[in-house]
Parts: structure tokens; sequence; C-alpha cells
């Protein structure tokens, strides 16, 4: 644990089921006046989001509907919203959706009230003036985004993840309703439920881990292994939705700490081969964490525990040794791929990954100092399914 540390949350989380119908009020009660709505064309489309506009037509709130958002939101469409938001004359956001709208959401409102493009905000903490009310509603359990303060952004010249972050551009409300994420087709529930993994495993590792931090990651971590399984066998497990929301809000809360190896690797095959972002860290999950066993060993075993491994009478080694385990058998228990392979990635473009996740932002939250030549066996043994 490091000796200094800060934890950042959004001023209200509203979490149960049916709270997205607070949005009108919660509006109001930020004097909002012309709402700018970011979401994506397949949210705008689905029952749910209907509701949530209903809320703003009940409460008769102006709102001009944004849905140039891709599943990896780009440079080039922030820029733009952030124009037309000034446009619009808005003066309060609201995303629904997931990390896609809610990141876009925060990049927009960074460009509106400090200027320029979102690459000139790519390090941390380089954002002056807080962005516009952000009141942020997930329709996926997954990113955290709601509760975060980061967002992730592609840079379509040189094709790689910025990382625009920091205290400036934390949503000021999260909504956060079980009942949207209902609409999720199983295989997004389960991918988006183990980036959740991912995230708090990543905090737990995490060299800025902190007492809020483990709090929020182990119980994330336990919340997850209990439901996911039932989340994904049926949509409308009202129970397993509620834990699987929950788990993704506190994974979020966890991120605190910083995401690490995981998400550093990650990221390059979303950016190189276009694979989903919970895949992605799905399949590096265990190959990162077996990585980092050397350096947190004790805390592997913790992971472990919370995800229901039997350790007593095992060596720490061994004991360490069931967590990266337990990922892979919960990724395949839900019919996802553990391999490269399985995705149909092109092994030539390893070393274009490694030098892209070399200088990723969040290199610097893994436990264990990573080389490019690492980087690279790392990325070879997704390709063979070895961790
Ligand atoms: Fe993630």
């Amino acid at each position: 644990m490091s000796t200094t540390h800060e934890f950042i949350s959004p001023e209200r989380v509203v979490f149960g089921q049916g709270v997205a119908e607070q949005l009108g009020d919660c509006v109001k009660a930020l004097k909002g006046k012309k709402v700018f709505l970011v979401t994506d064309k397949v949210v705008a489309d689905l029952d749910s989001f209907k509701e949530v506009e209903k809320s703003l037509k009940k409460k008769n709130i102006e709102y001009h509907l944004y849905t140039d958002v891709d599943a990896n939101p780009t440079d080039v469409q922030v820029d733009r919203g952030a124009e037309l938001y000034k446009k619009m004359n808005s003066d309060i956001i609201v995303a629904v959706g997931g990390g896609s709208s809610i990141d876009s959401a925060k990049s927009i409102g960074i460009i509106v009230n400090n200027g320029g493009s979102i690459r000139d905000y790519e390090e941390y903490d380089t954002v002056v003036n807080s962005i516009p009310p952000l009141i942020a509603i997930p329709t996926t359990a997954g990113t955290g985004s709601e509760v975060s303060a980061w967002a992730v952004v592609t840079h379509t010249e040189k094709n790689y993840k910025m990382c625009p972050g920091g205290w400036k551009i934390i949503p000021r409300v999260a909504l956060v309703d079980p009942v949207l994420s209902a609409s999720m087709p199983p295989s997004v529930t389960a991918t988006t439920g183990m980036d959740a993994l991912s995230h708090a495993i990543e905090a737990v590792c995490s060299p800025y881990a902190m007492p809020q931090t483990d709090a929020f990651a182990f119980s994330a971590i336990r919340l997850i292994v209990k439901h996911i399984g039932p989340a994904v066998a049926d949509g409308c497990n009202m129970e397993a939705r509620e834990g699987m929301a929950m788990a993704a809000l506190e994974a979020g809360l966890s991120m605190n700490a910083n995401c690490g190896g995981i998400h550093a690797l990650g990221h390059q095959l979303s950016t190189q081969y276009g694979i989903q972002h919970g895949v992605a860290m799905g399949i590096m999950m265990p190959i990162v964490m077996n990585f980092n066993t050397i350096a947190c060993v004790d805390r592997i075993v913790d992971i472990a525990v919370a995800m229901g491994e039997k350790v007593k009478g095992l060596s720490k080694t061994e004991a360490a040794k069931k967590a990266p385990a337990a990922v892979i058998q919960l990724q395949k228990s839900l019919g996802l791929p553990t391999t490269l392979s399985e995705c149909k990635a092109d092994p030539k473009l390893i070393p274009v990954c490694a030098k892209w996740a070399l200088t990723d932002p969040d290199i610097p939250g893994n436990p264990r100092t990573l080389t490019l030549k690492q980087i690279e066996a790392l990325f070879k043994k997704a390709f063979e399914g070895k961790i």
C-alpha cells in the first residue's frame, strides 16, 4: 500500500430497481435546463431507454439526443460531440449506456469546459476545469465508468487508447438501475462481467491499493463469482442482475487503485484485433495474474479465497495458482474464449501490441515491472493457451 492515496467518487450514487425514473428530478436538482443526452444507437432503440427519456419529458426538460458513439469511442466523435453541445446551448450531460457512452460523455465534457481536442488531455489529471454536471446511468454491469474518474478514447491517427482522467471528470450522480441491464444478451452479460472482475483483481494487486479499494474489490469479486452464471443463464433473474450491477459499481470504485497490466495489454487486443474489451480482459487476466504472483503472492491467494477456492494446507505458491485457474474455469463455464487463437487474431501483430502496451497509461498500476520482451512473451502465451 502506498503512503498517500486518493479516493474519488460521485456526490450521489443511487442504486435500485426503478431509480432511472428519478432522472428528471435529478436534472432539476442540478439546475439543468438543456440536457445533452449521450447514448449509442443500440441503446437508443431499447424500450428501457424510452422509459429514461420519459422521465425527462414528464418534467418538461429539453434535451438533445447524441448517438454518435462507437463501441470504442474515438477522438473525432468526442470532439464533434463537444461542438454540438455548445451549438445546442446545453448545460448538463446525461449518459445512458455502457462504458463507451459514459466515457464519451466525460470526454465531451472535458472539451466543453477546457477547449482544444481530447488528444490534449491524454495524461492523467491534466484537465483544469471540471466538466459540466454529468448524470451517468449504466445499462451494462461491467465498466463501472458511472463511478470512475477515467475515460477511454481511441486516438484514430495512431490507433491506441488514450485514458484521460482525474477528479475533474467524475460524474456528479450515478443512477444505477439493475432493471436496465436486464436487456443485455447473455454474451454481453458475460463479457462485461469479466471486465468488472478484471477491475477488482487489478485493484487488489495494485501498488496504489488502499483500505477502501480493497473493501470494494473483494466484495465485487465475491458478488461476480456468485451472480455472473445465473445472470448469463437467465437475464430476467433480477437477484443476479442486482448482484452484478452492485459488483460492477463496487469494482468501478475500486479502480481508485488504478488498473494495471491486464488492461495495459488487453487494450491493445481491442485496438489491433477489434476484440471486445471484456473478452480481451478475460484472456489476459489469468496470464497477467500468474506473471504478477511473485510481486504480490499474498494478494493473489486472497483473490483465490474470495473466488471460493480451498487453499487450506497448500503452500502460498500452490494456493496462488488457484486464482488464475479459477478465472479460466469461470470463462469456460460462460462459453467465453480463453485464447487469442480462438479469436482468430494474427500473431504477427504481437510486436505492435507489445510496443503500445509498454507505454499504456495503466502500466504504472501493475505490481511487477514489465519489459518489452516480457510483454511479448505474455501475448505469445495468450495465443498458446498457457499462463
Ligand atoms: Fe475495463
